[in-house]
């Protein structure tokens, strides 16, 4: 018998003991042994859960208790779970969290102790819920040359933007409804201000290259700006606008990384992907392209990939899995400015096609009532926002700027 902790019964923690608990016979079968949960951590009294009488307010009991192997944290945001971890692993207990906020701002870190302590530190839960994703990048694409990664992370802002294209709804009501079905953080600004998706695709670029990527040296754009006549615009054009988290490598060896709506071509295979499900397309120089896809969200999905984590981590009491990557600085990250993109363009005044067309050169534009839709070729950041300026010049007014993805 392995006895785990789990730290915090919110949503997924709740799901995690539920797991392990209904599935108690198929989680046997694949360890050998049973999984025991014997301490839970929570400041709120639970009378009517299963194993009410294992919960403890008080972290010390779980830190102390030798039997307890293996650590699931589950509370979210940095405080008090960064430093609960940090002692787990110094203990000798192996963690698994599904905490991206931790792993994006203390990943690097968090991995170097638990080499130096030799237990395993695992987070698949904390990309794409229950999609596996780290495992597959880590193991099965080891042998590839990442070029790319890109994909819909959160699955909050994929469901409003899916029900504003799909429904019409209003972004409030559909954030609402998001929030009641349990997928939002606790701070909804998280998901649709971009940066839980950006964490995302930070644990993906720190994974894919070795070298861990902070949150606060990526561009950040969320969807709170879209409206319903881009979401019509893109349409026409042949695009859903979806969140993207992508990251690419560069020839010269740097990375282009940036969370941000796009336009996504209908063709590629991450413009299906509605609701709060994620995708995830990873380019492999061997592979070529290789998609994940599931429910990136919600209770049992991500709570299904905490487990498979803790499985793995009682299968390997005294070894480690090798999961790491180093601290990095942000050398090798390249400005935004400096990325290459097509944009569609949402603009007004006088004469706008015309305008569009002499500044931004070969374009494609589309009118509805005074609105204009453009599509301009590709141009580094730094160049658009001096056209913009130009265009500004000229009396029309920008109502919004979104990149063309190439997915
Ligand atoms: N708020 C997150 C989302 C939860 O909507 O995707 C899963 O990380």
């Amino acid at each position: 018998m392995v006895s785990v902790a789990i730290m915090g019964h919110g949503v997924v923690g709740s799901g995690v003991a539920e797991i392990l608990l209904t599935h108690k016979q198929k989680l046997f079968s694949s360890l050998g042994e049973e999984i025991y949960i014997k301490k839970v951590l929570d400041l709120r009294e639970f009378p009517d859960s299963p194993i009410a009488d294992r919960f403890t307010k008080d972290f010390e009991e779980i830190i102390n208790d030798l039997e307890i192997r293996v650590v699931v944290e589950v509370m979210g945001g940095l405080n008090p779970a960064y430093d609960f971890v940090k002692r787990c692993l110094k203990a000798g207990k192996s963690v698994v969290t599904s905490n991206k906020e931790l792993v994006a701002a203390h990943g690097a870190e968090l991995l170097a102790i638990a080499k130096e302590e030799n237990v395993n530190f695992m987070f698949e839960a904390s990309v794409g819920g229950g999609i596996p994703i780290i495992r597959p990048m880590n193991q099965c694409l080891v042998a590839n040359n990442v070029r790319e990664v890109a994909g819909i992370l959160n699955g909050t802002t994929n469901f409003i933007l899916t029900k504003m294209i799909e429904d019409g709804m209003p972004f409030d009501d559909a954030l609402k409804l998001a929030q009641d079905l349990g997928f939002a953080e606790r701070n909804p600004a998280a998901d649709i201000e971009g940066h839980d998706a950006c964490r995302k695709i930070c644990i993906l670029a720190s994974l894919a290259y070795g070298k861990h990527v902070y949150p606060d040296s990526v561009h950040t754009e969320g969807i709170t700006h879209i409206t319903l006549n881009d979401v019509k615009f893109a349409k026409e054009f042949g695009y859903v606008i979806k969140l993207i988290g992508r990251v690419k490598k560069l020839e010269d060896g740097k990375i282009d990384i940036l969370t941000a709506p796009m336009l996504v071509p209908f063709k590629s295979q991450l413009s299906n992907i509605d609701y709060e499900f994620n995708g995830i397309m990873v380019r492999g120089d061997c592979t070529g392209d290789v998609v994940f896809y599931g429910k990136g969200a919600g209770k049992l999905p991500t709570a299904s990939a905490v487990v498979a984590d803790v499985v793995d981590c009682c299968k390997h009491l005294k070894a480690r899995r090798f999961l790491f990557w180093a601290d990095g600085d942000g050398s090798n990250i390249i400005s935004y400015k400096d990325s290459v993109s097509a944009m569609y363009l949402r603009l007004s005044g006088t004469d706008a096609e015309a305008k569009a067309a002499k500044v931004f050169g070969d374009t494609v534009a589309v009118r509805s009532n005074n609105e204009v839709a453009v599509l301009t070729t590709e141009m580094t950041y730094s160049a658009f926002e001096e056209k913009c300026g130009a265009l500004k010049e000229c009396g029309i007014e920008v109502l919004s700027a979104i990149r063309i993805g190439d997915m």
